[in-house]
């Protein structure tokens, strides 16, 4: 039996745990006021927020109900838009009516939910986390300015917000309705229930299935992995790096450990999809999902990680660029899954860049990306990892090239024959993101900019670029 609460009501079901959200907040609990819009996480309109304890303090993420199974709700709590509706309207609704933020209303609620997230976050209140916590939803007639003067609108209200009671000050100004006040301890009555069939198809956040199989789901025996503890830990122990296979990427976004080594991370995880999936987007899901141009995959594969797998009796322990045997081929047996991810810290002077080209700058997937680590001992490259994707049937370590760098100087001449060394080792297809040519020219492009952008004293562009393109 699952048991959550949806807005004020405690919700016990045995309804099948892979039914979504979005179908059992409109459909079982004819709550209308979460829309339908693409049910692929793209649009945001059935946006909910999603409360759970962690570390003693009730989080709220936000997440698109329409790629949510019911079965990753088990001890939290869901919100709709009934569930803050009060007699009036709240600071963030009455924000966006003033400036104009709706017409025909549609997408309404979902930005009425994303910007009562960031009121709830613990982050800091700031005009740039306001926008961004509305990365995720699509508006088709007001053009977004009014939009974002309402989020500007509601930081400004937040500036007052007593951090430490930020629940107890949201329902005394009437952000929230009073029954949130009650929440952290009816969750912790009914935290420790169990949902899950070891022997079943595995799922993280969803994000990749409920969009690829999304009718058969409701059906299928699920092994929920994303609220297991074993595998939403983050930690170090000495050099190495590990954590859990259902840590999804806003969760390393955050990560002080992850931001203290890559300095870009904001950045680089901004270009992953958008909060909501983020929210949602387990790393193991990335590795195993194995698109060509999985963004965190193509972003470990250059860290050189290794992913511990596991069945009922055994474990072992492969590199990430051993896991790929062919397009959505795996080194994986049915019975096993993938339990933690780790990779080594390497030593001082060691540089990391990640990019990506997508038709559209945000929410949008890769037509090429690349990332690179390179290790240098003054001007020689000590240690190489170079990945790319979007260019091999599955996220393509580019072993050749790395070999081909390692011990040679850091300067043009090297970097163009490593170039010409690469392209050997690629082999784009025309798609919808590109044709071959147009791939192999921008992955050339990407792995050019790794250099520019973090030797800019070292490597001009001209010397990288004056060269003629022959595919
Ligand atoms: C709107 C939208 C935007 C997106 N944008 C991006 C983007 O910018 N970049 C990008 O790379 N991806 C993107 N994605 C794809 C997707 O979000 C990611 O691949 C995500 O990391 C998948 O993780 P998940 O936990 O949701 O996977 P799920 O759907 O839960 O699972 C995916 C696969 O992994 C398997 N699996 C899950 N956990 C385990 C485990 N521990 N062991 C073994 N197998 C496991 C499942 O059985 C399934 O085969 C996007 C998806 C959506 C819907
Ligand atoms: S319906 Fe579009 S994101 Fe869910
Ligand atoms: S107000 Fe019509 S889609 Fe946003």
């Amino acid at each position: 039996m699952l048991e959550f609460i949806l807005n004020t009501k405690k919700i016990q079901t045995d309804l099948p745990s892979g039914m979504t959200m979005l179908d059992f907040v409109r459909y079982e609990s004819h709550l209308k006021g979460t829309k339908i819009g693409c049910r692929e996480g793209d649009c945001g309109a059935c946006t909910i927020l999603v409360g759970e304890i962690i570390d003693n303090v009730l989080r709220y993420r936000s997440m698109t109900s329409c790629l949510m199974p019911i079965g990753n709700a088990n001890g939290k709590h869901i919100v709709t838009v009934e569930g803050i509706n009060m007699e009036e309207l709240s600071p963030v609704q009455k924000a966006i009516i003033d400036e104009g933020g709706t017409q025909c209303g549609f997408c309404t609620v979902g930005f009425v939910m994303s910007l009562t997230g960031y009121c709830l976050d613990t982050i800091k209140a700031s005009n740039e986390n306001a926008i961004a916590s509305i990365d995720g939803n699509i508006c088709r007639c007001t053009g977004y300015k009014s939009l974002e003067k309402a989020a500007f609108n509601i930081t400004e209200q937040l500036n007052n917000r007593n951090a430490d009671s930020r629940i107890k000050w949201l329902i005394e100004n009437k952000f929230i309705p009073a029954y949130f006040a009650d929440i952290q301890r009816r969750l912790i009555a009914i935290k420790n229930t169990k949902n899950t069939n070891s022997t079943s198809i595995k799922v993280g956040g969803g994000t990749d299935l409920y969009v690829q199989k999304h009718d058969s789901m409701i059906h299928t025996e699920i092994d929920f992995m994303f609220d297991k503890k074993e595998l939403n830990e983050i930690g170090k122990i000495g050099n190495t790096i590990y954590f859990g296979a259902s840590v999804t990427v806003e969760d390393l976004r955050s990560h002080a450990i992850m931001l203290d080594l890559f300095p870009d991370l904001l950045l680089h995880f901004k270009l992953i999809s958008s909060s909501p999936i983020r929210n949602m987007a387990t790393i193991a899901g990335n590795f195993v999902n194995a698109s060509p141009i999985g963004d965190m995959t193509i972003f470990f594969l250059a860290l050189d990680a290794r992913i511990v797998l596991s069945d009922a009796k055994n474990k072992r322990t492969i590199k990430l660029k051993d896991f790929y045997k062919g397009y959505k081929s795996l080194d994986k047996s049915s019975e096993e899954f993938i339990e933690q991810i780790q990779f080594d810290v390497a030593t001082k002077n060691t540089y990391f860049n990640f990019e990506k080209v997508s038709k559209r700058t945000h929410l949008d997937i890769a037509s090429a990306n690349s990332a690179l680590r390179i290790s240098l001992n003054e001007n020689t490259i000590e240690d190489i990892s170079i990945a790319a994707g979007g260019v091999f049937a599955y996220p393509l370590y580019l072993t050749k090239t790395s070999a081909f760098l390692k011990g040679k100087f850091l300067n043009a001449e090297n970097i163009l024959a490593a170039a010409e060394i690469l392209q050997s080792e690629i082999a784009p297809i025309t798609d919808a993101r590109g044709d071959m040519q147009y791939k192999r020219l921008l992955t050339r492009q990407l792995f050019f900019a790794h250099f520019i952008k973090l030797f800019p004293d070292n490597i001009a562009a001209d010397a990288l670029l004056q060269n003629e393109f022959n595919a």
